[in-house]
């Protein structure tokens, strides 16, 4: 039930005690609206809606039969490797879903593992799961570009290109917010498509079958962006059909170590695949997965 949940999610304005209950109040655009007494907020119904606010529901999690326990838990082998956090370490999974990393690492024995999101259907099933298997993951409702915690955790991933949604400036304070949140020497294990392998063979038609639904793309990529831009529709057994235009911003190694460079970060190994770490092939990588650290200044 929706009373049994909300008790362990917290609000996207730190609400509930435990990790999260130092959290500075919400800074940026939804903060100060909500703030504001002579400014209400618009109804959501009146609000247009960014790509990644509506789309990561139910219905998402349907279009990803590549995601299996087998390939989590290697992802996790890694970030433990990558991290190496102390057991009792506060750790953030930035834009965790369902939370399939953070529980994995619940269930290897951290005990203080949070799990922000701005998706409540994603996290409530993440917070569902916790309870039905007996971990404890703190799951916190918010939005990247509100984040404001001040070197509160030892470690942080951000994983399955989660990163690179806003605009450049906002994908640039975004970073910098994740960097603040860390305390001098903690690790970012940051995961993205790689542009140079991507661009390849693009523009694409891709269609898959996912659960009880079929998916097609059409994949294009904007050059003088570098945003790929992705028209989806899904088309469900039920008769249901929904379309989706997703725009995420990609970035090449070398842009990517200066983004993070910027933000207050050095970095300390990349690879292009989860299974040989510090191994980067090129535009042979799939993926980019950078191992940072925060800098002293
Ligand atoms: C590609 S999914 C990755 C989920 C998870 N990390 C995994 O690997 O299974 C991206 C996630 O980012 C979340 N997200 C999107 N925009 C966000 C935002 N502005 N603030 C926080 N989370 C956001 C989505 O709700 C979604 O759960």
């Amino acid at each position: 039930m929706v009373e049994r949940v909300d008790a362990r999610v917290q609000g996207p304005r730190g609400a509930r005690g435990s990790s999260d209950s130092g959290s500075a109040p919400s800074v940026g655009k939804e903060g100060a609206r909500a703030g504001a007494p002579h400014a209400p907020a618009r109804p959501v119904a009146e609000r247009s809606k960014a790509w990644f606010e509506v789309i990561f529901d139910e219905d998402h999690l349907r279009t990803l039969p590549q995601v299996t326990a087998a390939s989590t838990r290697c992802e996790v082998d890694f970030l433990e490797q990558a991290l190496h956090p102390d057991k009792d370490a506060e750790i953030i999974d930035l834009g965790c879903g369902i939370g399939r990393h953070a529980l994995e690492l619940a269930a290897r024995g951290y005990s203080k593992v949070t799990g922000f999101d701005l998706s409540l259907p994603l996290l409530i099933r993440g917070a569902d799961e916790s309870q039905r298997r007996g971990l404890k993951v703190n799951f916190v409702h918010g939005d990247f570009r509100e984040l404001d915690r001040r070197e509160q955790y030892q470690a942080a991933y951000c994983l399955s290109t989660s990163f690179g949604f806003f605009d450049d400036e906002t994908n640039r304070r975004v970073l910098q917010s994740i960097c603040r949140s860390l305390r001098v020497g903690g690790r970012l294990l940051l995961e993205v498509v790689n542009r140079d392998y991507i661009v390849r063979g693009l523009p694409a038609r891709l269609g898959w079958e996912g659960e009880g639904c079929l998916v097609l793309e059409e994949v294009e990529f904007n050059f003088y962006t570098s945003r790929l831009h992705n028209r989806r529709a899904v088309v469900f057994m039920d008769g249901r059909h929904i379309e989706h235009v997703i725009s995420i911003r990609c970035y090449s190694l070398h842009e990517l170590g200066k983004l993070l460079h910027h933000a207050g970060f050095r970095v300390l190994d990349v690879s292009g695949h989860w299974a040989h770490r510090g191994r980067f092939f090129g535009n042979d990588s799939a993926a980019l997965i950078v191992l940072a650290e925060r800098r002293g200044e």
